[in-house]
C-alpha cells in the first residue's frame, strides 16, 4: 500500500517538475500556463467599473477556478517534496517545510491567497486587490521561463562588472548633480537649489529617459547635460553588453551541460576519449520533440544531421518506413553528399535528439575522422538500400 503511494508520489512528482519533457508534464504545463492566463485576464477585467452584473459573475467564477486549481497545485506540490532530489537529505515534513519557505513555495502560496480572500467575498467589490492579486499570479509565469532562473545566475556571475558600471554610474550621477547645482541653483533655484532637486535631473539624463520637466538654462548647465546624455549612451551600452554576454555564456553552459547528459546514451560517442567528447559535446544541440512531430521533410535542404538520445524515429521511405531507435542516427546523407533530404523522418514517441549542424560537422570530421568514417559508411548503405528497393518496385510495377 506504501509503495503503491510513493509510486504514484513519484509520478505527480515527474508531472509537476519544471524541466520534465515527459507528454504528462508538457500537458501539465500547458494546462498550467492555460489556468494562468485565463485567471490573469478574469482578474484583469474584474478591474474595469460598470461591466454587466452577469459578466462580472462569470470572471469572479474563472478567478475562483483558477484559485482552486492552484490551491490543488500547492497542496500536491507539499506533498511530493520528499521525492525531490534537493529535500532527500532531510525528514518528509521538515522537507516540507522547507520548500514551503523557498522562493517557489513562497510564490505556489501567495498564488493561493486569492482563494481564501474570494471566499471572504472582497475580490469583487475591491479592484485593488484584484490589481495585487494578478501581480502574484504573474510571478507564476517565472516558472515557465528559465531565463529568468538564467538571468539570477548572470547577474550573480558578473555581480563583480556590473558593480563597477554601476559605481561609474554613481559617479557621473554625482559629480554632474553637484555641478549643474553650482551653476544653475541661481537662475533656477526651484529645480537646482538644492542637490536632491539636482539629482533627479541628472537620473532622468543619465538614464536617457529626458523628460525635460528640468533643463538646465546656463552655457555650462548646457553643456554638463551634453556630457552626461552622452555617458548615459555608453553606461546603458556597457550594461547590455555585459548582461547579453553573460546571458549568452550561461545558455552555452547549460545547453553543454544537457548535451553532457544525453551523449552518454549514444554508444558512437562513448568510446571517444574525454577531449574528443568535449569537443563534440560543445557542437551538439538537445532538442525534445513530442510524439507523431515531423523533424524533417522529403526532398526539403538540410542543414544538420540527428542522434537520438532518446525515444524513437519512423523514417518514411517510398517501400517499409524503418524505425530507428536511440543510439541510431539519421539527417547525415544530406549532409554528406549536400542533397536534398531523402525522406520524411517523424517522431512516433517522446524523442531526445542531439542535432549536429553541417559546419560543426565537417570541423568534427578533421578530428574525428573514425566517427565520420562510421556515418558515411552507413549512409553509403542506406543510400544502396534505398536504390535497390527502388529498382524492386520499378521492376514490379
Ligand atoms: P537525409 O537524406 O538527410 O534525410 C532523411 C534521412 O533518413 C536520411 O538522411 C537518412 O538518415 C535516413 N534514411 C534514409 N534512408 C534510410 C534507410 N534505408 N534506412 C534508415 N534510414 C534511412
Amino acid at each position: 500500500m506504501a509503495a503503491t503511494a510513493s509510486t504514484a508520489r513519484a509520478r505527480v512528482y515527474a508531472i509537476l517538475r519544471h524541466n520534465e519533457y515527459s507528454q504528462g508534464a508538457r500537458r501539465w504545463r500547458a494546462f498550467h500556463l492555460l489556468a494562468l492566463g485565463s485567471g490573469l485576464l478574469a482578474v484583469t477585467l474584474s478591474t474595469i467599473d460598470n461591466l454587466p452584473e452577469y459578466f462580472q459573475a462569470v470572471l469572479t467564477a474563472v478567478v475562483v477556478i483558477v484559485a482552486g486549481i492552484f490551491l490543488a497545485e500547492y497542496i500536491l506540490r507539499v506533498w511530493v517534496v520528499p521525492e525531490a532530489p534537493n529535500y532527500s537529505s532531510h525528514t518528509d515534513n521538515i522537507g516540507r517545510l522547507r520548500w514551503a519557505l523557498s522562493v517557489d513555495g513562497l510564490i505556489g502560496l501567495l498564488a493561493v491567497v486569492p482563494a481564501f480572500v474570494i471566499t471572504a467575498g472582497t475580490v469583487k467589490a475591491d479592484s485593488e486587490a484584484a490589481a495585487i492579486f494578478s501581480i502574484l499570479w504573474i510571478m507564476k509565469l517565472g516558472v515557465h521561463a528559465p531565463a529568468m532562473a538564467t538571468l539570477a545566475r548572470v547577474i550573480s556571475n558578473e555581480r563583480a562588472t556590473l558593480a563597477s558600471v554601476c559605481i561609474i554610474f554613481m559617479i557621473i550621477l554625482v559629480v554632474s548633480a553637484t555641478a549643474t547645482h553650482l551653476l544653475e541653483r541661481e537662475i533656477q533655484p526651484e529645480q537646482f537649489g538644492n542637490i536632491p532637486s539636482s539629482l533627479w535631473w541628472a537620473v532622468v539624463t543619465l538614464t536617457t529617459t529626458g523628460y525635460g520637466d528640468v533643463v538646465p538654462h546656463s552655457i555650462g548647465g548646457k553643456m554638463i547635460a551634453s556630457v552626461v546624455m552622452v555617458s548615459g549612451i555608453l553606461v546603458l551600452a556597457l550594461m547590455t553588453g555585459i548582461l547579453a554576454t553573460g546571458f549568452a555564456e550561461e545558455e552555452r553552459r547549460r545547453e553543454y551541460l544537457s548535451v553532457w547528459d544525453q551523449v552518454a546514451k549514444v554508444p558512437m560517442f562513448s568510446d571517444l576519449g574525454t577531449v574528443t567528447l568535449s569537443e563534440i559535446v560543445s557542437k551538439l544541440r538537445v532538442r525534445h520533440y513530442p510524439p507523431r512531430i515531423v523533424v524533417m521533410r522529403r526532398d526539403e535542404a538540410g542543414d544538420s544531421m540527428f542522434f537520438i538520445a532518446d525515444g524513437e524515429v519512423e523514417v518514411r521511405l517510398p517501400r517499409d518506413p524503418v524505425r530507428l531507435g536511440q543510439g541510431g542516427f539519421f539527417g547525415e546523407m544530406a549532409l554528406l553528399d549536400r542533397s536534398p533530404r531523402s525522406a520524411t523522418v517523424v517522431t512516433t514517441q517522446p524523442t531526445t535528439l542531439l542535432v549536429l549542424y553541417a559546419s560543426d560537422f565537417y570541423q568534427i570530421a578533421t578530428h574525428i575522422p573514425s566517427l565520420v568514417a562510421a556515418v558515411e559508411k552507413e549512409a553509403r548503405r542506406r543510400q544502396a538500400e534505398n536504390e535497390s528497393n527502388a529498382l524492386t518496385m520499378e521492376g514490379s510495377q
